[in-house]
Formats: structure tokens, C-alpha cells, sequence
């Protein structure tokens, strides 16, 4: 859930790392600190608090080198404070280092040094590692044999950095296990580190990524790669095509207001190179699938996350109707626990934004030992969740900042859809005229998705009349009734209002109890075949004086006279409808946490990439 990112080179390391942080501040951000080389010392400087601290604090006490590292924390073992910020010194002040990820032995680990005499300054867990890596490093007189050593002796997931005053030509880098990536930038005479790419594309696009159980031993001219034996490993320059311009918010107040208006690029983007427009064809060349291996598949299992699980959820919907395969939603995090039974047949398909979530990653392990064949939906390029998989399908919309998800939400959802397409015209279960029509209404999106967001006025209007709600209520019902789900988590993680999600024809079973005139009710109630439906789902709610705010399609007239609030969306195909329909709850969160006055890109006690179990 942190970021790290590291300097070596000819400049001040300084201003490059901290500029680096504030890029990963969305992965973790309750604490940061840097550690330069100064002149063959260690200076630190660390702050509780967002990076903007650390800034302050480094300008009244400067500090300057050409070697660096840094770190932004997300608190797992110790309160956020500046003791318990990263970097962390070994005992005798020579090794310092940045980690992410969780030593599962520290317990064990901190008994046996403490009882060594060694004294620990934080409550954190790394810091077992800098003591191992110095003490072992006093043994050796060596600093990669000494990391080595410790890699060997921690467990758990990790991704580390090492300097030092002793060997301080090097920097050492580390992955073991999905703690987070550990990436390289290959710069003129100098190099950089980053967990996560965004922190060193205004620098470099060349980039290889570490796998688990390797560590890179970087000088500013060079690296080589190593397993934990030490034996050297062959790496890949990736050249990386992302615009560092994406990272920035350009004329919007926060990421998440810029992602949701990006979505409108980002569905192009999906579907770029993936329909063939001489026949009307998707083409999926990344699931390495022919007509044999689609015949073959028996049931597809989806795995994720959060919003990435609802976006599966609606996947079900598309799948089972459009190629007329069974398909089972688990979330990643109980998908282990419920003993899957992958059968011959069986393909288990996870979905990331970040393709580093602990618990996505672990389902993925899971399937691969069960045999099952793994594919992956996935936006982080060069992330676990890609290379592990045996098909993948990348999200192409770029850097997602916002803690909350918006374009990475929309996207999978249209992948999915051409998955469904896709075995559906491999298997034959749909003909020609079908698969034109499927792919026509698919490329409508991104047009009905830019419709959508020309009604954000409206929408900012009845935020305005709705912003000191105490909660809400969503439905929906068929494939919108994950949007139910998504909408409510929106509202409740950005502006900490209780939401809840529910199918529509759940209400009668329990949640209707909740109506009064204080609880809006959140409907989605768009022309789709349950339409009629939904209509006496809302009837319920007004006769217990609930206030309706309706997501209607346009020109409908019967709903303005039973809705209090009507979000509207341009007439779209239903099966699509989705992504579209997720646009105005979207916003609708978005201008209501901005009525609050709360930190929207950086909601309280999340992180953007949920790198523990
Ligand atoms: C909600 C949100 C989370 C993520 C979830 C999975 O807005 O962002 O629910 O969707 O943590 O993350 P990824 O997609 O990176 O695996």
C-alpha cells in the first residue's frame, strides 16, 4: 500500500524523490520521509502526515545528494508518526532502508535481536530488516550478501530499497512475493526506483519490472539483476508508452472529478484495437484463445476486489446471456475459503486496476494450483496480476490516481462485454447478425458515456439539496443491480455516508424497513426488460414517504411524476447500460464529498492499492 522510489545518479536526489512521492501519494499517505547521501552521510528527514509536510520539513532544514531514497506509508504495524515513518537505520546508522509489505516473522525476528542487544527506535516491522542487513552486513563485510541473507530469513510478501554508507555507490532493490512492484527506470548515467511507474515516467519510459524473488543491485551507470542465490538473472527494457501528463489533474479540482470525465477517452481506449470493423469481429488476441480452447470452457470464475468485484458482477450478467457460460462471482478475499472447485474447464478470470491486490493475487495463486486456466483484466502495466495470468486483457486507460474507482470500473465492464462476444462468436452461440448488433451497440458507449456527463450540472444541483443526507439506500435490479452496490460504495468511501446497496426485489425482504422520509432511495431504473419492475419498487418507497432519486433513461414521462430527483441518461443498448448508468451515481458522490470540503482523491484510512491481506 506504500510507495517507495529511489535515486542514483548525477543530480540532487532530493527533489526527484519527493516529486516522486507526491505521484504515489495515492498509494498510502499517513506518513513520508526521505534518506540522501550527503556527503557520505545518512540524513533523514521524516514526516507524519502527506508529503506537502515532508516538503515544509525539508525546507527549513535542507538536505543534498546524488543518491536517495523515499517513502509514503500507509500504517500497518505502529501508528502514523514520524518515529514510525520510513526510512528506517539499521543499529549502527550505516544501512538505511524503505519497505513495503509485511514481515510476517517480525515477532520472532525483533525477540532474537532485541535479546542480541539491539535496540529499536519504531514499533514498525521493517525495521527488523535494517538491523538483519547490518548485522549480517558487519559478518560479511558485504551488502548484497548481507541482503541477501536477510531476504532469506524474512517472511512474507516485500519490496525494499537498501543504501548505505558502506558500499554507497549501490543501491539495492528487492521484490519477494506481491507486496507491490519493484520497478527500475534506466535514465543517462543515472537510474531510478519506483514501486509504482508513475513516479519516474517524467524521467524515464525505459523500465524493467522485478519479479518475485529477485533483487537488483543498481549503480548510477548500470544494474544487474540476481536471484536470492545471487545468481545473475536476464531482465526485459520495457519501453513504457504512458504520458506522465496523465498523472496530472490538469483544469480539475481532483483526480477522481478528472477520471470520471476521462471515462469517455478511456471506453475509446478500451475498445481500441479490439473490434475489427471489417465484420463487425472482436478480437481478444491477448486470451490466446481459438475456437477449440473457447469450446472447451465449462464455467468461468471471476475474482476481485471491491469495485473491481462489482464490475465482475455485471460480467456475469454479460457472459451467461451473450456466450451462455456459467459464470460464478466470488470476491478475491473469500475465494480461497470456499474451496473452488475448478474442474477441467474451469477458467478463473480476476480483475485489477492496480494488478497487485494481495487478496486478487492470492485467488490467482489459489486457481493456479487448483489447474485452473488463469486470465486477468488488468490496468498496471507490468503488474503480478498480468504476468502471472495466462491470458490477459489490459484496461489501456491509463494511470487511475483517485482512490476511488471510476474509470477502472467502467472499463472492465466493456471488456467483459467483448468477452462475451468474443466466446460467443468462437463457440457459435450467437450468428452474424447477432455478433453486428452486439458490436454496433458496443461502440455507441463511449458517445452515450459523453451524453451522460453533460448532465454533471444537474447532478451537482441535487448533490447540493442531498449533501447533509445521513444515508442512502441504492437499487437495481438484472445487470444493474451491481451498479446498486457500486454506486452505494462510492457515496460511503468518499463521503463516509452510510449506503447501501441492494437488488431492488430484495427491498420487500428486510431493507424497506428503513424507508422513511429522512432515506433516499437511490433507484436505477432505466428502460431495461425489468423496468416495470422497478416502477413498484419505487411506488413502495414513496408510500412510506421515501424520496426517489431515480436514474431514468430520457424521455421517459412517467417517472418525473413519481421520482423526486431524476439523474438522466441518454436511451442505451441494456446490456451496456452499466456503464452508463454508474456515470451520474458517480458524479453524484463526487460533488456530494466536494460539498463536504473532504480529501476526495485521498478518503480517509484507504489506500489506492491494497497490497495486505
Ligand atoms: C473502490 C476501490 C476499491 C478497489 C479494490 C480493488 O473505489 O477502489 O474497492 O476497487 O481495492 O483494487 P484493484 O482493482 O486494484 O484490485
Amino acid at each position: 500500500m506504500c510507495g517507495i522510489v529511489a535515486y542514483i545518479g548525477g543530480q540532487d536526489a532530493t527533489p526527484i524523490v519527493v516529486d516522486g512521492l507526491k505521484k504515489l501519494e495515492y498509494r498510502g499517505y499517513d506518513s513520508a520521509g526521505i534518506a540522501i547521501l550527503d556527503d557520505g552521510k545518512i540524513e533523514i528527514r521524516r514526516a507524519a502526515g502527506k508529503v506537502a509536510l515532508l516538503e515544509t520539513l525539508i525546507e527549513k532544514n535542507p538536505v543534498q545528494g546524488t543518491t536517495g531514497i523515499g517513502h509514503t506509508r500507509w500504517a500497518t504495524h505502529g501508528a502514523p508518526s514520524e518515529l514510525n515513518a520510513h526510512p528506517h537505520l539499521g543499529m549502527a546508522g550505516r544501512i538505511v532502508i524503505v519497505h513495503n509489505g509485511i514481515v510476517e516473522n517480525y515477532l520472532s525476528l525483533k525477540e532474537e535481536l532485541v535479546s542480541e542487544g539491539v535496540v529499536f527506535k519504531s514499533e514498525t516491522d521493517t525495521e527488523t530488516i535494517a538491523h538483519l542487513i547490518e548485522i549480517f552486513y558487519n559478518e560479511t563485510n558485504d551488502l548484497t550478501a548481507a541482503v541477501q541473507k536477510a531476504l532469506k530469513m524474512i517472511k512474507g510478501a516485500h519490496g525494499l530499497v537498501v543504501m548505505s554508507t558502506v558500499e554507497p555507490e549501490k543501491l539495492i532493490a528487492a521484490r519477494l512475493g506481491n507486496a507491490g512492484g519493484v520497478a527500475l527506470g534506466i535514465g543517462e548515467n543515472e537510474m531510478f526506483i519506483a514501486s509504482d511507474i508513475p513516479a519516474i515516467m517524467g524521467h524515464t519510459r525505459k523500465i524493467v519490472f522485478l519479479e518475485s524473488g529477485q533483487f537488483a543491485i543498481v549503480r548510477r551507470d548500470g544494474f544487474s539483476i540476481h536471484d536470492l542465490e545471487g545468481n545473475p538473472v536476464k531482465s526485459e527494457i520495457q519501453n513504457i508508452p504512458w504520458d506522465p501528463i496523465f498523472a496530472e489533474k490538469g483544469k480539475y479540482r481532483h483526480f477522481m472529478q478528472k477520471e470520471i470525465h476521462e471515462q469517455v477517452r478511456s471506453l475509446s481506449d478500451t475498445l481500441s484495437g479490439r473490434v475489427d470493423f471489417q465484420d463487425y469481429r472482436i478480437i481478444l488476441p491477448g486470451l490466446n484463445l481459438n475456437k477449440e480452447k473457447a469450446q472447451k470452457i465449462k464455467k468461468i470464475f471471476i475474482t476481485a476486489c471491491g469495485t473491481a468485484a462489482y464490475a465482475g458482477m455485471v460480467g456475469k450478467y454479460l457472459i451467461e446471456h451473450i456466450a451462455r457460460i456459467p459464470v460464478e462471482v466470488m470476491v478475491a478475499s473469500e475465494f480461497r475459503y470456499c474451496d473452488p472447485i475448478l474442474e477441467d474447464g474451469t477458467v478463473v478470470l480476476a480483475i485489477s486496476q492496480s494488478g497487485e491486490t494481495a487478496d486478487t493475487l492470492a485467488a490467482m495463486e489459489e486457481a493456479r494450483k487448483k489447474g485452473a486456466t488463469l486470465w486477468s483484466i488488468v490496468n498496471a502495466i507490468g503488474s503480478q496480476a498480468i504476468r502471472i495470468a495466462d491470458g490477459c486483457i489490459s484496461m489501456q486507460v491509463g494511470p487511475e490516481i483517485g482512490v476511488a474507482s471510476t474509470k477502472a470500473f467502467t472499463a472492465p465492464i466493456l471488456d467483459l462485454y467483448m468477452i462475451a462476444v468474443y466466446l460467443a462468436d468462437l463457440r457459435g452461440t450467437i450468428d452474424r447478425d447477432r455478433r453486428l448488433e452486439l458490436v454496433k451497440d458496443l461502440l455507441t458507449v463511449p458517445s452515450l458515456v459523453e451524453k451522460a456527463l453533460e448532465n454533471d450540472r444537474a447532478v451537482k444541483q441535487i448533490a447540493n439539496r442531498y449533501k447533509d443526507i445521513k444515508g442512502a439506500l441504492y437499487i437495481g435490479r438484472g445487470v444493474n443491480m451491481p451498479i446498486a452496490y457500486e454506486g452505494a460504495l462510492k457515496l460511503k468511501e468518499i463521503s463516509y455516508i452510510h449506503a447501501e446497496g441492494y437488488p431492488a426485489g430484495e427491498m420487500k425482504h428486510g431493507p424497506i424497513a428503513l424507508v422513511d422520509k429522512d432515506l433516499p432511495v437511490v433507484v436505477i431504473a432505466t428502460q431495461d426488460p425489468w423496468y416495470d419492475k422497478v416502477i413498484s419498487q419505487i411506488e413502495q418507497a414513496k408510500a412510506r414517504s421515501g424520496k426517489v432519486l431515480a436514474v431514468a433513461t430520457e424521455g421517459d414521462e412517467l417517472i418525473p411524476t413519481i421520482a423526486d430527483e431524476i439523474f438522466w441518461i441518454p436511451k442505451t443498448p441494456w446490456l451496456l447500460s452499466p456503464a452508463v448508468t454508474i456515470i451520474p451515481l458517480q458524479l453524484f458522490a463526487y460533488h456530494i464529498a466536494a460539498f463536504r470540503g473532504l480529501d476526495i482523491d485521498q478518503p480517509r484510512n484507504l489506500a489506492k492499492s491494497v497490497t495486505v491481506e
